[in-house]
């Protein structure tokens, strides 16, 4: 879905064109009688934006196209979508004499006209910072006249701030996005983004059925404008702050508009003027670098509520054979009948359909349990065919139908016949596990039988959490109650826990450098999300090696999130063996005085980050360095101006030193002795990606021994912790 690189111009090339473009009077300008070749092009005065012929990948095809002059060749305009020109045949763009903007191409004089004037009329089209390629007629004294034509009244899949969304109904033009058709050819597509000035809100159509809407523009505000970006998650109330919305009424236009108010902090550098809304071929809608704002692609035709993140999908017809749990999956592998299974695969060569056509018959046809795009659709049809995930690389990717656990929570009557509970009911294990269900890995975690806390409400609280979504958070599928007894179904994990690798020390060297700085990083951005962007604002009081989960591309997932709310402390709780949190991750101020805040899971992180950089468990430096804490080891190092040492030596050849260093930096700011000297988790987001140059020199950390830990823990009253918060328990079954 990102963009594709135009194979025919590469940066070199584009640099000696700008020398060449002297050619064409001024870089923004084509006048009359100027000629745009294939290696020349337009450049949009404040260099933002380009003007040339583009060729997407694989492909021989010629369009011209507007792009982002930043090096990503995304076009945010085609100007011959439904006519390709074979790149092979030598296309110019000119304004010729009898006033026509036109392409010619090959020996025959074949064209495509772009716009044609009154006959002799003398025209020039410019590229303008907006982005908007207009034509105006020459005065006599050199001066623009007014616009008589320009690209922004035929938008292609991208809107452009202060392109118009919506209707003239005077003209009767309508000003509508459609996505292209794949990811190669920009012809219309399947998709439609237009604003409905009637109820004033975006609507994004399939072949005509709505499949998102926006919601009602109250007060400037779009209702389901979740926006993610693919790491992070920002404030639901962000999007006011980014975004100026507006619709206006008038001289027979209604239209929707926007404008980028402000550079959000989160913008990487190289982009932050550049916006662009881009419905992409599967109907997501995303904005260049930004978080995505819609996904119409996960919409099914049920939820008209969604899930956490995206809202806004719409309802439509079903056939009765599925149901709201299945979805298609992208998976690599091959099916196998089982119980006298049979199955065929058809093959529909109608190269006008498109991905999400294919998705759709294969939905509606109560046989289809899989789909392929190619040059038309593929199907598999069948009845008991199981389906084989295959690791290796040149197994098939297909669209698989998948039957998710549900993730709005099960009632022991949904339950009784659920994997989980039939190996729960014959013992055949206890606690963390894994069970597959239903072709999908899960893992089962049996939480203890007193929790003190009402179904209800236990209910409501795993419901919320459910709902968290985040890539560094393991997915919570769903639960099971029996009795006094609870069950939370998450994703499997693969390749189980941190500590699993990093204290084993054969496993230990799979962890190289790269690695480990993506599970640090990636388990700042978790961590950024339950403490600030959740909305639950969850502090996770827990934060250690075993709780960060592994996938199988080795991303961390932290998880126990959240569970610190379901098993709320109160008085019975206290003075039992449970555990609060774990020695060696507990800020001093709660394990001392039971005062807990986000600060705290920051210690717990700067210790995670020592444990991470130096694969010793922060218990492991008693026999060896004399009675040190890895904290203090790390700060006496640190002192010594040898801080490296600290570095696991496995690491010696993958290792950055640079990103070490200051990993060790933000370790030791993390475990500072007052919780206000620490920095927030989005700090050390900052400080990690490098956005923040100047670091703070760490002062003398906390040092915590196990004493005054278990004296502080006894000393600590329930009354200290605050009604309305919560403690991690000791799980049963661990
Ligand atoms: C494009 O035009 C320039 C200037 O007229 C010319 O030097 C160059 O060879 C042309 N390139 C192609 C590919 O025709
Ligand atoms: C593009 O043209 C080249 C050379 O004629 C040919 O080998 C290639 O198969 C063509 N690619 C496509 C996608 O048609
Ligand atoms: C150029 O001519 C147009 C009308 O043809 C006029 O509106 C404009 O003011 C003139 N500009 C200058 C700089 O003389
Ligand atoms: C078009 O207008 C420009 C600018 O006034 C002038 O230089 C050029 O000669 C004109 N061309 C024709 C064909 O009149
Ligand atoms: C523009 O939209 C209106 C209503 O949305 C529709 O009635 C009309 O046919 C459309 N016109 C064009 C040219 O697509
Ligand atoms: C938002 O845009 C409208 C019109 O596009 C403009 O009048 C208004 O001043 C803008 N608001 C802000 C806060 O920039
Ligand atoms: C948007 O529409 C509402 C309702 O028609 C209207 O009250 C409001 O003034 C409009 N806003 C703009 C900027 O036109
Ligand atoms: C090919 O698919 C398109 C789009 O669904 C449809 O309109 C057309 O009728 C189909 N053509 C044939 C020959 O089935
Ligand atoms: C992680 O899991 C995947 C899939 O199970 C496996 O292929 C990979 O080797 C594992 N990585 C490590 C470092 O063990
Ligand atoms: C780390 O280990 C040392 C030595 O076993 C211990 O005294 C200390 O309490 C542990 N925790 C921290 C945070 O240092």
């Amino acid at each position: 879905m990102q963009p594709h690189k135009a194979s025919s111009v590469t940066p070199l090339l584009l640099i000696f064109l700008h020398c060449l473009a002297a050619q064409v009077s001024s870089l923004d300008t084509l006048k009359q009688g100027d000629q745009l070749n294939s290696s020349s092009q337009l450049v949009s005065a404040n260099r933002v934006f380009t003007l040339g012929f583009y060729t997407p990948q694989d492909t021989n095809n010629s369009y011209l196209a507007a792009w982002y002059t930043d090096g990503s060749y995304t076009p945010v305009w085609i100007g011959n979508r439904e006519k390709p020109i074979p790149r092979n045949t030598n296309p110019i763009l000119t304004i010729d004499n009898t006033g026509k903007l036109i392409i010619t191409h090959g020996r025959g004089g074949e064209s495509v006209e772009i716009y044609a004037s009154e006959s002799g009329r003398n025209l020039s089209a410019t590229l303008l910072n907006t982005g908007n390629f207009v034509v105006t007629e020459m005065s006599s004294n050199g001066s623009a006249g007014e616009i008589l034509w320009q690209s922004f009244d035929y938008p292609t899949d991208t809107l452009l701030p202060g392109m118009k969304l919506g209707v003239n109904h005077r003209t009767g033009r309508n000003w509508t996005l459609s996505s292209w058709f794949d990811e190669s050819d920009p012809a219309s597509g399947a998709f439609t983004l237009e604003w409905d000035p009637s109820v004033r809100r975006l609507l994004v159509r399939r072949r005509g059925v709505i499949y998102w809407t926006s919601g009602e523009m109250k007060d400037y505000y779009l209702e389901n404008f979740r926006i993610k970006e693919f790491q992070n998650i920002i404030p639901p109330d962000a999007y006011n702050l980014n975004y100026n919305f507006s619709n206006v009424t008038s001289d027979g236009e209604e239209y929707f508009m926007y404008t980028l108010l402000k550079v959000p902090n989160w913008a990487p550098n190289n982009r932050k003027v550049i916006s662009g809304w881009k419905l992409d071929y599967q109907g997501d809608l995303y904005d260049n670098d930004r978080p995505m704002i819609a996904r119409p692609s996960l919409c099914y035709g049920y939820n008209t509520e969604g899930d956490a993140v995206y809202t806004g999908c719409e309802r439509w017809e079903q056939p009765t054979c599925r149901n709201a749990r299945q979805t298609f999956v992208l998976r690599s592998g091959g099916f196998r009948r089982v119980n006298g299974g049979v199955a065929n695969s058809v093959y529909d060569r109608n190269s006008s359909l498109s991905l999400s056509d294919c998705r759709n018959i294969c939905w509606n046809d109560c046989q289809c349990v899989a789909y392929m795009h190619g040059d038309g659709c593929e199907y598999w049809r069948g009845k008991n065919l199981e389906f084989e995930q295959s690791l290796d690389g040149s197994a098939i990717r297909q669209y698989v139908l998948d039957t998710a656990p549900s993730g709005k929570g099960w009632n022991e009557e949904t339950c009784k016949d659920h994997p989980c509970c039939i190996e729960y009911n014959s013992a055949a294990y206890l606690g963390h596990g894994s069970v597959h269900s239903e072709g999908q890995a899960i893992a089962v975690k049996l939480l203890s039988r007193q929790s003190g806390q009402g179904l209800l409400e236990f209910k409501t609280e795993l419901i919320l959490i459910s709902k968290l979504q985040h890539v560094n958070l393991v997915k919570l599928l769903g639960f099971c109650i029996h009795g006094d007894d609870k069950m939370i179904i998450y994703d499997y994990m693969h390749n189980k826990s941190l500590d699993f690798f990093l204290f084993s020390p054969s496993k230990r060297e799979q962890l190289d450098w790269q690695k480990r700085f993506n599970i640090i990083e990636g388990t700042a951005q978790g961590l950024l999300y339950l403490h600030k962007y959740s909305r639950l604002k969850i502090i996770h009081r827990d934060l250690k090696p075993s709780n960060i989960l592994l996938d199988e591309n080795m991303n961390p997932k932290i998880s126990d999130f959240g569970l610190a709310r379901i098993f709320k402390q109160d008085a019975c709780e206290a003075n039992t063996n449970r555990r609060v949190g774990t020695y060696g991750y507990m800020a001093p101020e709660y394990a001392m005085q039971g005062i807990f805040s986000v600060k705290s899971d920051v210690y717990s992180f700067g210790v995670l980050v020592f444990e991470i950089v130096s694969g010793r468990k922060n218990n492991s430096f008693h026999e060896i360095e004399g009675p040190l804490s890895l904290v203090e080891y790390a700060w006496e190092l640190w002192r010594k101006d040898s801080a490296l040492e600290l570095m696991d030596p496995t690491l010696r050849d993958s290792c950055v030193i640079d990103q070490l260093r200051r990993c060790i930096h933000i370790g030791l700011l993390c475990v500072e002795n007052h919780a206000a000297d620490r920095p927030t988790i989005e700090d050390v987001v900052l400080m990690l990606k490098n956005e923040m140059t100047n670091l703070p020199l760490p002062k003398s950390p906390a040092f915590i021994t196990r004493n005054s830990v278990l004296e502080g823990v006894e000393k600590s009253t329930p009354e200290k912790l605050s009604a309305n918060e919560f403690t991690l328990s000791e799980l049963g079954g661990r």
